[in-house]
Formats: structure tokens, sequence, C-alpha cells
């Protein structure tokens, strides 16, 4: 077998991910919570599995949760915090994700229990740790084991009663086909609505949801985390420029879009290749030969991206057709889920706030903003030491005239 192959350069990398030759290899550490979940699938059972579960992610989902359901989480999230007058920014964005996350999956809690979200919350964060097992730099038996305890909480506290729920709820449309409106629209559901259909097994059922849980809620929280960090550091001294981030919302996404470019969830996406054939460097690689498709220097790809690419510049233009978050969100068959309600529409579709879609980011940016956000000048930030990813495990910050400032 050969040493890993390294691909870099934007449009290199962004024709690597399409090629259907290469499987996903990187979430192999962890097989008890990602064996057989959507983003390990390769060939027929990916296509499948997510022409199933991509019912969920209709336009009509997104401009749904973006108007109607984020709204009052983030104004449930927020309001104890601006009574507080500080929060930790890393903390609050796994908070106000997890909602998403849960509704997404399929797993019901108790509205009132604050107690019950933060279990779902430290449950979700523990499956975070084990899909991101690749890069972590703890002792990984000990994340394993850990994780194992962890689904088997998931298993007792969320998840049977959840499944349950629907069960019922979907032998109850056997018998009334009109009540379908009434079914939950969550990953959950439609697995166990095509379980015999398509034969799926309820251990994997168990990973999907799992899976979904966590990768809704952290991705999101991070990147929340970097685009403040780049916006605030960018426009401190900048008076113009920050009010301009505060009113207009169409600027004030080509910062998020910015700071996503500059920070992928993951620096790098490993690929295995399922046959012999020659890389676009004219590389060979034989069968099951590693790819590594760097994201962090491609979406700095001076060619694409214009002068000073590792620099934050919402102003910078954008060569082609290329998104102004590069390649953040993936491309080919496992792009994102997430993408357009974390990200939002493209700029340029709509020149019409009302009608165009700034995406779970742009709003949760728009507000905090509007509440005066700025970093804890007693309490610096801390990285993350357990991945080497670079991430923060504490990111405080002030908010608001709350009791404390
Ligand atoms: C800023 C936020 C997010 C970022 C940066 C992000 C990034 C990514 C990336 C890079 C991939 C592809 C990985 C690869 O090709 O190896 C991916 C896949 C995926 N993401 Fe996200 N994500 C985010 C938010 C979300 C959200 C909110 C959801 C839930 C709706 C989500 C659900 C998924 C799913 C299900 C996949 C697997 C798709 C497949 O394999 O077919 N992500 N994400």
């Amino acid at each position: 077998m050969n040493d890993p192959a390294t691909v870099d350069g934007y449009q290199r990398a962004f024709d690597t991910l399409c090629d259907k030759r290469l499987a996903q290899s990187m979430y192999g550490e962890c097989d008890i919570l990602m064996q057989d979940v959507l983003l390990t699938l390769h060939g027929d059972d990916h296509t499948v599995r997510r022409a199933l579960e991509m019912q969920l992610f209709k336009r009509d989902f997104i401009r749904y949760y973006e108007r109607e359901v984020y709204p009052i989480t983030l104004a449930a999230t927020l309001n104890p915090y601006l009574i507080k007058g500080k929060m930790d920014l890393v903390e609050f964005g796994g908070r106000v994700n997890i909602n998403l996350s849960a509704d997404l999956a399929g797993i019901d809690r108790d509205p009132d229990s604050a107690d019950e979200l933060d279990m779902l919350l430290s449950i979700s964060k523990k499956f975070s740790e084990g899909a991101t097992l690749f890069h972590s730099t703890r002792n990984k038996d000990e994340v394993r084991l850990e994780v194992e305890e962890t689904l088997s909480l998931f298993q007792e506290k969320f998840l049977t009663p959840s499944w349950k729920r629907r069960e019922a709820l979907l032998s109850s449309v056997e018998k009334n086909p009109e009540s379908e409106l009434n079914l939950p629209r969550d990953v959950l559901t439609v697995l166990l609505a095509n379980r015999d259909k398509h034969d799926l097994d309820d251990q994997m059922i168990f990973r999907e949801v799992a899976f979904f849980l966590q990768a809704a809620t952290h991705s999101s929280a991070n990147a929340l985390v970097h685009i403040f960090n780049e916006i605030y550091n960018w426009s401190k001294s900048d008076p113009e420029n920050r009010v301009k981030i505060k009113n207009d919302p169409f600027f004030l996404q080509r910062c998020v879009h910015e700071g996503l470019r500059l920070h992928p969830a993951s620096p790098v996406a490993w690929r295995t290749s399922t046959c012999p054939f020659q890389l676009l460097s004219g590389k060979q690689v034989e069968n099951g030969d590693s790819v590594v498709v760097d994201l962090q220097t491609s979406n700095q790809d001076e060619s694409i991206f214009g002068s000073n690419p590792k620099e934050f510049n919402p102003y910078r233009e954008v060569s082609g057709k290329v998104p102004s978050f590069g390649l953040t969100f993936g491309v080919g068959v496992h792009t994102c889920f997430g993408r357009d309600l974390a990200g939002g529409s493209l700029p340029g579709r709509s020149l019409d706030p009302d009608k165009h879609y700034f995406g779970t980011l742009t709003n949760l940016m728009r507000s905090l903003l509007s509440h005066d956000i700025r970093p804890d000048p007693d309490n610096a930030p801390i990285a993350d030491d357990t991945t080497v990813r670079n991430n923060w495990s504490s990111y405080p910050v002030l908010i608001g005239k709350g009791e404390s400032n």
C-alpha cells in the first residue's frame, strides 16, 4: 500500500471530492457510532439512503425552520444569558443548535426541562468526540468506551421513548392513511417507515439517529465561534464596517461565508481508492490507497480567492461560480445536508431581505451583534487541546447590559 496522496488547489480538491472511485475513510475509528451511517456509506447504499433522508431537507422545511422555529428557539436560549450579561459562546452555540438537531434526528424531549436538554447536549458532545476520533489527542480506547456508555444512556433516556411513539404513529397511519400528515418530519420516522422496504436493521437506525444528533450541532457551534472571532477582530477598530455588519444582513452573510471559508469543520477530508487509477496530479493510486484532500489550503487558493487568501476579508471577490465559503460544506455525493440551513442561499439570488434565506449562522450572528456581543476582557478564550482540529473549548463573551456589565 502506498503513502497517502495529498490533493490541494481548489479545482483539484473539488474534482477529487466528486470522484466516485474514492470512498469516505475518515470515520472508521469509531464504528460503534459511525458504521453504515450516511456519511460512511459508499456507492448504491449511499445513494439510496441519501435519497430517503433528503426528503426532509426540501426548501419548504428550510423556510419553515428559518422563519418559524429558529427565532423562537434562539430567543428562549438567549434570554437567560441576556439577564446574566455574559456567556460562553461555545456552550451557547451547542445549546441553541441541540434543539434543531434533536428535531431533525427525531428525538422527543420535555420542552420545559432544562436538565433534559443539558443531558442531551452532553450526549451529543460525546457523540461528536466519537465521530471526530480520527483527530482526537486523547486515548482513543478511552473515548470509544465513553461513547459506548453514552450510546446506552441515549438509548434508554431518549431513543426508546421516541422510537415507540413513532412506531405507534406509523401503525395508526396503516389504519388511517390520512393521519400521515401528522407524522413528525425527522430521520427516525423516515427510517422506521422504510425499515421493511429497505431492509434496515435496528442497530443501524440507532447509529444514524445518534450521528444526526451530533452532525447538526457541533459543526455549526464551532463555526459560530470562529465567525464571531474573525468578525470582531476585523472590525474592532473600524466603526464604519461595524455599523455595516450590524445593519446590512447581506454583508453580514458575506462575513459569515468568509469565516466559514477560513475555518472548515475539518481541515482535511480522507478518502480510500476503490480501484487503481491516476489522480489529477498524475499520481497513481492502487485499490485501498488513501487520498487526503486538503480543504483548508484549497479554500485559500489564490487563483480563486484572490490575494492574501489567509486573511479575513468579506469584500473579497471570488472567481467564477465558486461559493464564497469554498469547500467548507464539502461537494459531491457527501455534500453537507445542512449547507443551506446553516449557510443560507448564496447571495445574489435575491436583493430583498424578506425573501432571501440568510441561514441559521447569519441569523444567529445578527441577533448576537444586536445585543452588542464582545469578548470578555477578564477571561481569555481557551483552545480545545483534545483535538488537532482548530477549535475552542471555551470562548467567554459579554452580551447586552445584563447584571454583570
Ligand atoms: C457550519 C456548519 C456545518 C459544516 C461546516 C458542515 C460540514 C460538512 C462537511 C464538510 C460534510 C462532508 C464531509 C465529507 O465529504 O467527508 C458534511 C456532511 C454532512 N453534514 Fe454537515 N456541516 C455543517 C452543518 C450541518 C448541519 C446543520 C447538518 C444537519 C442538517 C449537517 C448534516 C450533515 C450530514 C447528514 C452529512 C453527511 C452527508 C452525506 O454523507 O451524504 N451538517 N458536513
